[in-house]
Order: structure tokens, then sequence, then C-alpha cells
């Protein structure tokens, strides 16, 4: 069998050893660590232990041999410890046979042997195993062909699919981010029986279903992830909302494009311009409110009137169901699904200084990701109309750096303060403080006044003997 030496450099590896070998049991680093230095995929974060024998006592010994003897976190009932050492966490577990009850995902465990635990595990390419032992150190364990499917780029289990996935349906997930972050195919047996376990994704916790999103969402192509749970039947389950977008309808021969099959293609457009994974949440959410609010004229076609608005709204429900953060986050997805269609609409007519000045007031320090955002929108394949809306989008972009210059909207703050109008007038808090502010606004973006102090004094005045105010 072949050896990985360089694959245990690192000191922590004769530390383990050194401890296995004074408890007399076997140990072998497995998972996510082997895999990944066969694919050299860069440092890794975490390394998983399998002992034949206890994985909590392995762990032990090692934080008593490690120079700063770091503390051990038990979990009894899964028989697995952790420890941090040189910035990563290590954990240990001891090589078990398990089975799972219908449902629930706490299995049933006995002590196993190495290849029994590697049995147990999602995929072959998961279940490659090193050992750490003296007689055999760094030699590859794979009895179920992980070097194969990692070559052949594919995504298989050790056991039946369906007993693979129906013992841990998060797996189902996991097969689709792996065949994404990765570009691996899926196995056919396997996406059938995803296809057929779909349901069974019910009873994960939307914790763990929204981390694998995550990492399909920051992968290079997401479409590639959102195309396998669409096909397998789980996005259906997991975000209707998406599926309801896809289809195209036709009504005197008018039609509109496939909202679903658009949606994954600005969120492969964005991606290459931003990893910034909120801003690719909008990007998968910007079209949502379409499915409700689709409506045919007869006069004009299609229409989704208002679907940024009730888009925005499905983005609460949506993130509350999914136990997506409800905070800023979810606040900035929401504000760039309400303005997804602005600057558009700024390029179909005349891009003027107030709309682009309106614009940057609206989207504050989101602008530039607005942007990001809508020039991903472009999806036609009329090469003509690419390069036009690209070319507008320039000329908004080149217009919002001149009026931002000039203006400083982005971060507006009103050159009058409420303070000096109520000082100026001899008046208390009151309504006209806000006639005189919103004025004193609406004047700047639309291009009447320049934003300063001087010209935003002489309105006010102006306007506070409008309402029959006194200066003193
Ligand atoms: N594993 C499994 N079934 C799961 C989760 C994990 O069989 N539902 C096994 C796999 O062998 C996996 C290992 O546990 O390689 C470690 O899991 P984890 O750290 O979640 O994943 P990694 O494979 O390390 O990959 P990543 O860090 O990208 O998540």
């Amino acid at each position: 069998m072949k050896k990985y030496q360089s694959a245990l450099n690192h000191n922590i590896f004769r530390v383990i050893t050194q401890a296995a070998e004074e408890l007399q049991l076997e140990s072998y680093v497995i998972g996510g660590f082997v895999r990944d230095h066969i694919l050299k995929r860069g440092a890794p974060k975490d390394i998983d232990i399998v002992a034949i024998g206890s994985g909590i006592a392995l762990a032990k010994k090692v934080a008593e041999i490690l120079p700063h003897q770091p503390k051990v976190q038990v979990f009894k009932n899964y028989g697995t410890a952790m420890l941090k050492a040189f910035d990563m966490e290590i954990e240990f577990v001891g090589a078990r046979k398990e089975s799972y009850q219908k449902d629930s995902r706490k299995p049933i465990v006995e002590n196993g042997s190495l290849e029994d635990d590697q049995n147990r595990r999602d995929f072959t390419i998961n279940a490659l195993a090193l050992s750490l032992n003296e007689k055999n150190f760094s030699e590859l364990l794979d009895p179920f062909n992980g070097i194969k499917h990692l070559e052949a780029k594919l995504i298989k289990t050790p056991l039946d699919p369906d007993v693979t996935y129906s013992d841990d349906p998060l797996r189902m997930l996991r097969a689709i981010r792996f065949a994404t972050q990765l570009d691996f195919k899926i196995e056919k047996e396997s996406l059938d029986a995803i296809t057929r376990n779909k349901k069974r994704i019910k009873i994960i916790s939307k914790e763990r279903i929204t981390t694998e999103l995550h990492k399909i969402m920051l992968a290079n192509r997401p479409s590639k992830g959102f195309a396998l749970l669409h096909k397998t039947g789980l996005l259906a389950i997991i975000m209707p909302e998406l599926t309801a977008l896809e289809g195209i309808d036709e009504i005197e021969g008018q039609k509109h494009k496939d909202n679903f099959w658009h949606t994954l293609e600005v969120v492969d457009n964005i991606s290459e311009n931003t990893d910034n994974l909120w801003l690719r949440w909008a990007a998968l959410l910007h079209d949502i409110g379409k499915a409700p609010t689709k409506k045919f004229h007869k006069k004009i076609g299609w229409t989704f009137h208002g679907h940024e608005f009730v888009g925005a709204k499905m983005v609460f429900k949506l993130f509350k169901r999914l136990r997506l953060p409800l905070n800023d986050k979810m606040k900035y997805v929401q504000k760039l699904v309400l303005m997804s269609s602005r600057p558009i609409a700024i390029v179909d007519n005349d891009v003027t200084d107030s709309a682009v000045r309106r614009l940057i007031f609206d989207a504050g320090d989101d602008i530039e990701d607005l942007m990001t955002l809508c020039e991903a929108d472009i999806t036609t394949k009329n090469p003509k109309r690419y390069a036009r809306y690209h070319k507008n989008f320039k000329v908004v972009r080149k217009k919002m750096k001149e009026v931002e210059e000039r203006d400083k909207v982005r971060k507006f703050q009103p050159p009058v303060s409420g303070e000096e109008i109520m000082q100026t007038f001899n008046i208390k808090p009151s309504r006209e403080i806000g006639i005189i502010k919103d004025t004193i606004k609406e004047a700047i973006l639309e291009g009447d006044i320049p934003n300063e102090h001087k010209a935003a004094r002489e309105l006010m005045l102006k306007k506070g003997k409008e309402l029959g105010l006194m200066a003193n």
C-alpha cells in the first residue's frame, strides 16, 4: 500500500503516535484531512483521528504529552473528544460500528474495527485513512477505492446509498455540497437514492442544513449545487420559493424568462466578482417575489409589479424558517432585493444626475454591492443587448463617481441640523422641523441646491417663512 509521508510532517502526528503506542492502541488520521491533502486543497483546519479503542483516552494522553497541555472537551454520549493544538481542532473517536434508528440521527454504537468505521462514513473519498502506527506509519488504508474515486471525481457511498443516506440524511446535502465545492459528479445510484430519501431531510436541524447551503453558496459555481438540489427534489422541500420560479408561461405568444434558471446564472455571475456570502444570498433571492406577483396583461404582456417589495418580505420569512440570522445580514439582503431593479430603471431612462444621486442616497454604503448585483443580473444571450447593458452600467458608475465627489450623499448628513432650525426660529421640536429638513434633502437630491451649509440655510429661511415662522 502506498505511503503518504508528506501528509504527516506536522509534529502533532508524532505526538499522537507516541500517545497511541503508550496506550497500546492503533490510531489513524481519516476523512477530510486525507482527502484534502491528496487534492492539494491547502492547509487543513481540522484533523479527525480514529482510535481502535477509546478515542477519549487517546485524546487525554495526547493532551498530556503536548507542551501546552490543552483542555480536552469530552462528548461522552458520542464517545468522542476534541482538543485544540497548533490552531487546529483535533477530534478523536473510537472506531465504531453504527446503526441508526429510523426517526433520529442518534446512532446505536458498538466498538468496531477500522474498516467498520470506514464503512459507516459518508463517502469513499471521506473514508481514506493514513496509519499513525509505528509499524506502518503513513500507509494508506483505502478499502473502498476512495483514491480511485478522487481521481475519477466521483461521490460514492461505501455502503448501499439508501443505507448511508437514510442513516444520516444530512449526507444528501453533503454529497451535493462536495460535488459543488470539488466539481465532482455524484454517482447515479447515489443521486437516485437521494431522490428517494429526500423527505428524510426533514429530520435534520435547520442550522445544519444552512451550514451546507452556505458552503454551496461559497463554491466557485453555486448553480451546480442548486441544480442538483432541484433535480433530487430537495430544493422544493428546503426552499420552495425558489422552485416556484421555474417555468416559462406563454399566453398569446408572449413569454417571460424562466426565473429559476436565470437566478442560478445570476448567482454564478456574481460569484465571479464577490466572495461576500450575503451578497450571493441576495443574488439567489433577488427575484423570489416574481412568482407571487406574476400577471398577464393583454396589452403589455407579463408583469411582476412590486416583486421587489414582496421579495424583501419573503426574505424575512425564509430567513426565519431556515434559522438564518435575523440581524443586519438579513436587512442587507432585504435592502438589496428591494432595490434590485433600481439601477436598471435608471439605465432604461436617461441617466440623470438626480436619479443617480437618489440611488446613492437610498443605497448608502451598499451602492457598490447593488451595482455588482445588477451587473450580474444581465444574463441576456443577445450579444448586442449584453454589450449595451454593460456599457450603460459603466455610464452609471462613472456618473455615480462624479455625483458623489460633488454632493457626498452616500453618507448623507443634513447640512442644517434640527438644532439649528429650532434655534433660528426659536421653536420647540415640531412637525415644521421635519418639513424643513425634508425640503432641504429633496432640493439636494434633485440638484436644486448643492450639499452645503450656506445654500441649505438660505432654503431653510425661505421655507420657514412659507410656514409662517419668524427667524431670530
Ligand atoms: N462524516 C460522515 N457523515 C457526516 C459527517 C461527517 O461520515 N454526516 C465523516 C466523514 O468521514 C468526514 C468526517 O466525518 O470526512 C469529518 O467530517 P467533517 O469535518 O464534517 O467534514 P470534512 O470531510 O472534514 O470536510 P469539511 O471540512 O469540508 O466539512
